[in-house]
């Protein structure tokens, strides 16, 4: 029997100035089915569920819902349709407390017609508690890190009761633990006939969870069949229009002396961390989200304050206070939460990489503008940023063309030591080998890198050394003979 389409959109439109990001898109979605979205970053798959969550308003084309035309005009009435979205972008308010953003348009309220609170409070801790979380429904945003953030957002889409779920990179920032109880949650939907669309950029993630899948590119459908027509040679091919090398462009690089060496670092999260980076070496961080390996980073770049220890960039102690005195030493951090700490949204491309370089092209107290056009577009062009100007704003760009312009930015101010937290997360096949081979370019030029990942495959294909955490806690060092999938797992869930 072949099953109802729960959703179906037709010949859809939609133009941005400068770009065409959805053509005559036709694409329907079954009842109580997983529909995987994949494609390249910016091919327009945001776009499309922003139209159908009633954020953006197409151009032309038609949605349907059980096979009858609707018109969404906000996400209120997306909602009341049955639509509900985890962003990929995560948004949030800083200030807003728990309870605040999960009843947000659905405040209960007294029989004078207030808010109450108490209700509120009361509904936000079953929330909490149905999931298994022990939150205090006062806390702000802001205290919480991003992964809780993410959850966060997980249950409050999925508190809808919806019969339709779009997740638009609904792990890039949670445990494997939580990603394993994610799926399963979704499993539960399925069954009960939710129909759920899936974005994602990780291949083990699609193919675990995927009746369907719907391949993008530049703004088109290319493809969509079930899962069981598809490999992941198959997909790649179809999203980059090319096959592609999926090996890594990892080159032997002369290992010089330590620029970087840390000793029993110690602060919220992390004790008595050791290790060094030398010239031309990638040093990855292995472990499992929560290990402490963000923490590390963010004290040793000037982001958090540590306890004790001891941080010598070229054999000379260095005090870290914030991170202008990091920088000064020519030590940078691109870190994982972007919106937070990588980018000013509202601000141009140009502005957003050139902001922390401005030095480099100002002559005689005078800002050399076409130097600055020149750099900045040679380094968008090489990390494939797909933008229509310099001058859009990022805030404009696909999620993970704005992580690109982040790398740009850290980039161009030329370091000596470049920390890498979670820098191809959310970024396409294609534009993640081309970041690779931006990395090996900067050790071939004696730069020293860290690279903190929780894809397994990619510091294993990367790195000269890994260091494995677990429980804030540097629990083994592994050099390239010693690399194996299950050698990292054992460390990374080691106790010390
Ligand atoms: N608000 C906007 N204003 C202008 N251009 C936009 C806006 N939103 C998206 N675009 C453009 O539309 C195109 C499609 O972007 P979209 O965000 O849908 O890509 P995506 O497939 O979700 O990519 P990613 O994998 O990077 O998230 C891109 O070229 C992007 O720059
Ligand atoms: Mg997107």
């Amino acid at each position: 029997m072949p099953q109802d389409i729960k959703l179906r959109v037709i010949n859809i439109e939609k133009s941005f100035p400068g770009v065409k990001a959805l053509d005559k898109v036709n694409f329907s979605v079954k009842k109580g089915t997983v529909h995987v979205l994949c494609g390249e970053n910016g091919a327009g798959k945001s776009t499309l569920m922003k139209i159908i969550n009633g954020i953006y308003k197409p151009d032309a084309g038609k949605i349907l819902i059980d096979e009858k035309e609707v018109e969404i005009r906000n996400p209120i009435q997306a909602r009341q349709l049955g639509i509900s979205m985890i962003f990929q972008e995560l948004n949030y308010i800083p200030e807003q407390t728990i309870a605040e953003s999960l009843c947000v348009g659905r405040w209960p309220t007294t029989k004078f017609g207030k808010v109450n609170w108490r209700e509120i409070k009361k509904r936000t801790v079953e929330l909490l508690k149905a999931e298994g979380l022990n939150y205090d429904p006062d806390t702000r945003l802001k205290e919480l890190t991003v992964s809780d953030v993410q959850i966060l957002e997980i249950m409050k889409a999925i508190s809808y009761k919806s019969d339709i779920i779009i997740m638009d990179e609904p792990t890039s920032a949670i445990t494997l633990k939580e990603v394993d109880a994610l799926f399963k949650k979704i499993n539960e939907l399925k069954s009960r006939g939710v129909s759920i669309i899936y974005i994602s950029h990780k291949m083990e993630e699609i193919f675990r969870i995927a009746d369907e899948i719907t391949v993008f590119r530049d703004g088109t459908v290319v493809d969509s069949r079930p899962v069981k027509d598809y490999d992941m040679k198959t997909i790649i091919a179809q999203m980059v229009g090319r096959k592609l090398d999926d090996n890594f462009p990892k080159e032997k690089v002369e290992i010089g002396d330590k620029v970087l060496e840390v000793a029993g670092l110690t602060g919220d999260g992390f004790k008595d961390v050791s290790f060094h980076v030398r010239e031309g070496e990638i040093v990855g961080f292995a472990g499992l989200m929560g290990a402490g390996r963000t923490e590390v980073m963010r004290s040793l770049f000037g982001l958090d304050k540590f306890e004790s220890g001891e941080v010598m960039i070229r054999g000379e102690k260095v005090e870290i206070k914030n991170v202008k005195s990091s920088i000064r030493k020519k030590m940078v951090m691109l870190s994982e939460d972007r919106r937070r700490y990588g980018i000013v949204p509202i601000r141009s491309v140009r502005e957003n990489v050139s902001l922390s370089n401005l030095k480099r092209f100002i002559f005689n107290g005078r800002l050399h503008v076409k130097l600055e056009n020149k750099t900045v577009g040679d380094y968008c062009a090489r990390m494939n940023v797909k933008t229509p100007t310099l001058d859009t704003t990022v805030d404009a760009l696909s999620g993970g063309n704005q992580q690109k312009v982040v790398l740009a930015k850290w980039m161009l101010t030329d370091p000596d030591v470049l920390i890498l937290d979670e820098a191809t997360r959310g970024i396409d096949v294609g534009a993640k080998y081309e970041i690779y081979k931006l990395m090996t370019d900067l050790v071939k030029q004696k730069k020293a890198l860290v690279m903190v990942s929780s894809e397994l495959p990619e510091l294993i294909g990367m790195c000269d050394r890994i260091y494995v955490m677990s429980r804030g806690h540097i629990t083994g060092e592994l050099s390239r003979e010693g690399f194996t999938q299950e050698n990292i797992m054992t460390l990374a869930t080691a106790q010390k």
